[in-house]
């Protein structure tokens, strides 16, 4: 008589204390499984599942592709370009959202070093215009998407014979959408780019949909992407808009890119960012009073989130050193003219959510 076996909680879950052991033994141990999966043979995998797809040759079909610099992107991109080539395009577009100098890294890393066919396309006056006077975060949300969908699709018709979309779709995302009991309620509308395949009438080609987050940073790494690539914080598709409470502006937009940037880079310079799932600084609206040598002052103040997580879905805020949260503060106060005031957020995710919007 064969046995059955199961497991009946959920292992895979953080708070599951040596769950990755469970699992491990139950697959390992119980189940006989060799515990051979290594990044090459998904990558092989999956090259052979793009030439299914879009044809192997030269002859095959072309693919377009939003490259957001992020992890996921980043990694559909060196794949697709390992199976197809300079058959790839790939498309950057600058919402004027971003963070410091990162337009430039993007460019640094698959134009000069992967030598990618990549087109960058400057939308940041159109992204802002759409903002103008918008305070809803989930009214920027939606018209962040929809000047993205219209900047992309633009673009994209400079290649005419391209009949493939590439997303970067995680498994995670695929489970999200159908499970049974019907896409999870939504608390933010997080799907940066719905409805781009449809309006497109592209057919999508998704080379990660069958992986976890580590697995794709695994890959990554197995193609040649650097550390600031494949383990760089999670930055949302509406970008700096969701750190800015209530209007987006210029203004706004280069005070806290710069704040940001000296969170960043102290956190990392002190290697205090290992383990940390976020950390960044967001813009309240909230002015109040300070002074300045002699002056009084009346600025904005500066938030730092800095959390641990083990997938976005629940966080806690983590413990910085003092001296290193003391030389952020520091260094905002008297760099960045805008903000003239620095508070932690201690919240945990649930009830707060990690961004402020
Ligand atoms: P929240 O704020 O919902 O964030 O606790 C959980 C994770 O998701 C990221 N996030 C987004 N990512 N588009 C994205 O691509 C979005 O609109 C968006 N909103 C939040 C957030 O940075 C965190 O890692």
């Amino acid at each position: 008589m064969s046995r059955g076996y199961g497991v009946q909680f959920h292992p895979e879950v953080s708070h599951t204390r040596q769950g990755s052991q469970v699992l491990a033994n139950f697959l390992y141990g119980i189940c006989g499984m060799p515990g051979d999966w290594k990044p090459g043979s998904i990558v092989d995998r999956e090259i052979a599942r793009i030439h299914a797809a879009v044809g192997p040759g030269a002859g095959g079909g072309e693919v377009v592709l939003g490259l957001s610099g992020g992890v996921d992107s980043s990694v559909a991109a060196v794949l697709l370009q390992r199976a197809i080539g300079d058959r790839l395009h790939c498309i950057f577009v600058d919402n004027g959202l971003l963070r410091l100098g990162e337009r430039e890294a993007v460019e640094r890393t698959f134009r000069e070093h992967f030598h990618m066919d990549l087109a960058v396309v400057d939308a940041s006056e159109r992204f802002l215009a759409s903002l103008a006077g918008v305070t809803d975060p989930e009214t920027k949300r939606k018209r962040i998407g929809k000047e993205f969908v219209d900047v992309f699709q633009k673009e994209a018709q400079r290649f005419a014979r391209a009949k493939f979309l590439a997303q970067g779709t995680l498994y995670p995302d695929v489970i999200e959408s159908v499970s049974a009991r019907g896409p999870s309620q939504t608390i933010k509308s997080h799907h940066n780019v719905g409805g781009l395949p449809e309006r497109m009438k592209l057919k999508l080609v998704e080379p990660l949909r069958e992986l976890f987050k580590d697995e794709v940073r695994a890959i990554g790494r197995h193609l040649g992407l650097d550390g600031t690539i494949v383990d760089r914080q999670p930055f949302p598709g509406p970008g700096l808009a969701v750190r800015i409470v209530g209007e987006v502006t210029k203004e706004r937009l280069d005070i806290l890119r710069h704040a940001d940037h000296i969170v960043t880079t102290e956190i990392e310079k002190a290697g205090a960012h290992k383990g940390l799932w976020q950390y960044f600084a967001a813009l309240l609206p909230v002015k109040s009073v300070g002074v300045m040598g002699d002056a009084r002052t009346y600025e904005s103040c500066c938030a730092l989130r800095i959390v641990e997580s083990q997938d976005g879905m629940t966080a806690d805020w983590a413990y910085l050193d003092r001296e290193l949260l003391a030389r952020i503060s520091n260094r905002i106060i008297n760099e960045v003219r805008g903000f003239n005031r620095v508070v932690l957020d201690v919240s945990s995710k649930p009830p707060a959510t990690i961004e402020w919007e």
